[in-house]
């Protein structure tokens, strides 16, 4: 009988489509086979536990450069150190543009401070100034390095193209082979907005998701879809927040588009009411597009379950509530439009959307297994990742489902001084987390060294090859305008 160096025994295996009682075999890091009653040199029991693919958290801002000088609070030790804690082990973070400048010189330096990573990582290229330099020259040459996601935003005053410059960044794609992710909002509709809010003396916290209701998501989202279209490029649209937007991607799906969606637990577990907390507190619950109501968390489990969302990961940014260079940044008076947005969520990822998911009903394992690893590895060309299968890393979580837990940030493990989600119960906890075959988190002791993680050069993949349906068949991305 073939021995392996590793066997986790006795567990139940979560896949995408199955559960199964068996053991896994682990050699050289890689998943060799899962079977019943297999031998291996070391053994790991994992009686009464799930064994789910290790997370893969396609959408998290991790030591990201700041434009004043420095970077997140959240560095590569501490952001890898919460992953672990939490059951995530690969992470798809960001390397930016800054209005002005290019990307391959901000893209060097984020692979320099990534080589402290403890999980394994790749990068979105964000394209803040679609300059005939980035498009024609420096895009080929990141996707070249093995970048195959693009990112770019319809808001934010440092970092919003118009839609020349996106169609630009989307033939952009089509030509090298990549995958443009979108933040959807109406810039000018929140900037419009955000101007009378504050003639009108509303500055709180709770204003913010005033600025930008529901509409100003789906009007971006529509524009982006009908864009994306025009030029046949696949997009996945991030964060979506609310039905009323998963419908309009539910609609290009439904013609035949590559058009993916992302959501992420604060659109679960947040509503726009946490906002509105006495004093400063509300900023600990700010991020974009807004948390909606009650009525929108369900009719985002019900787009979950209908399969128009493909992805929830973290958008974990890099804000302490109190610390200077955190939400407060502007000073703890400051106007909602002088906040930074963005809510932690690195750990609290799978343990949040299990309990309030699978414990409560509204999705089984094989979805919770789709949505937060087999889906994002696959859509995001992470072919080693994301499931349980022969050939794999052995990327794996160890689950108690049944452990009850009250979050605190201390049990989070982030750089990040606080979680919107502190006191919270929940149902379901990660006991170990294994990366490459290695146990690298045991009952919330992580022992990956720095360094470890390793960069995850992603070549080219069929899901994100353009449709070929093309408006009159005129293909506009092949020439360089
Ligand atoms: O509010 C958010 N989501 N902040 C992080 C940056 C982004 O928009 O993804
Ligand atoms: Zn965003
Ligand atoms: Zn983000």
């Amino acid at each position: 009988m073939t021995q392996y160096h590793t066997v986790i025994a006795g567990g139940t295996i979560v896949t995408g489509t199955d559960v199964i009682r068996a053991d896994i075999a682990i050699t050289g890091g890689q998943i060799a086979a899962i079977g019943q009653n297999l031998k291996g040199e070391h053994r790991i029991a994992a009686d009464g536990l799930l064994v789910l693919p290790g997370g893969v958290d396609t959408h998290c801002h991790i030591e990201q450069l700041q434009e004043g000088g420095g970077a997140d609070e959240e560095g590569w030790v501490t952001g890898s150190t919460s992953c672990l804690a939490g059951g995530t082990t690969s992470v798809v973070t960001f390397s930016t543009q800054f209005k002005g400048g290019g990307i391959l010189g901000p893209l060097a330096e984020y692979q320099r401070r990534a080589s402290q990573a403890m999980v394994d990582y790749s990068f979105h290229q964000i394209i803040a100034d679609a300059s005939d330099d980035v498009i024609f020259r420096e895009i080929p040459q990141v996707v070249a390095q093995g970048i195959r996601s693009l990112k770019v935003f319809l808001t934010y005053d440092a970092l919003n193209l118009d839609d020349r410059a996106f169609l630009r960044v989307l033939a952009a794609a089509r030509r090298t082979g990549a995958l443009v992710t979108v933040h959807c909002e109406n810039y000018e509709a929140i900037n419009w907005r955000t101007k009378a809010l504050l003639a009108a003396g509303l500055t709180a916290p709770k204003y913010h998701a005033w600025s930008r209701p529901s509409m100003i998501e789906r009007e971006a989202t529509h524009r982006a879809i009908a864009l994306a279209e025009l030029v046949d490029q696949p997009i996945q649209v991030f964060h979506v927040s609310c039905p009323e937007v998963a419908e309009e991607i539910a609609r290009a799906q439904a013609r035949g588009l590559k058009v993916w969606a992302e959501t992420c637990p604060q659109y679960f577990a947040l509503t726009a009411d946490d906002m509105d907390r006495p004093g400063f507190e509300g900023a600990k619950f700010m991020c974009s597009p807004s948390p909606r109501d009650a009525a929108a968390q369900q009719g985002m489990w019900r787009m979950v379950r209908a399969g128009t969302i493909d992805v929830v990961s973290s958008d974990h940014s890099g804000w302490s509530y109190d610390t200077p260079v955190g939400k407060r940044v502007n000073g703890s008076d400051a106007s909602f439009r002088d906040i930074p947005n963005g809510v932690p969520g690195l750990a609290s990822r799978l343990p949040l959307l299990f309990s309030e998911g699978v414990v409560k009903g509204q999705i089984d394992l094989c979805q919770f297994a789709h949505i937060t690893a087999t889906n994002p590895a696959r859509l995001f060309g992470l072919h080693s990742k994301g499931s349980i299968a022969p050939g794999k890393d052995a990327d794996l979580v160890l689950w108690d489902a049944t452990k009850q837990v009250t979050i605190t940030n201390a049990l989070l493990q982030q750089a990040i001084d606080y979680t919107p989600y502190e006191g919270m119960q929940i149902t379901g906890w990660p006991v170990a987390t294994i990366r490459r075959g290695e146990v690298v988190m045991q009952d919330g002791r992580v022992t990956a060294q720095p360094g470890s993680g390793r960069f995850l050069a992603r070549g080219p993949y069929d899901m994100i090859r353009p449709t070929g349906q093309l408006p009159f068949g005129f293909d506009a991305s092949a020439f360089e305008v």
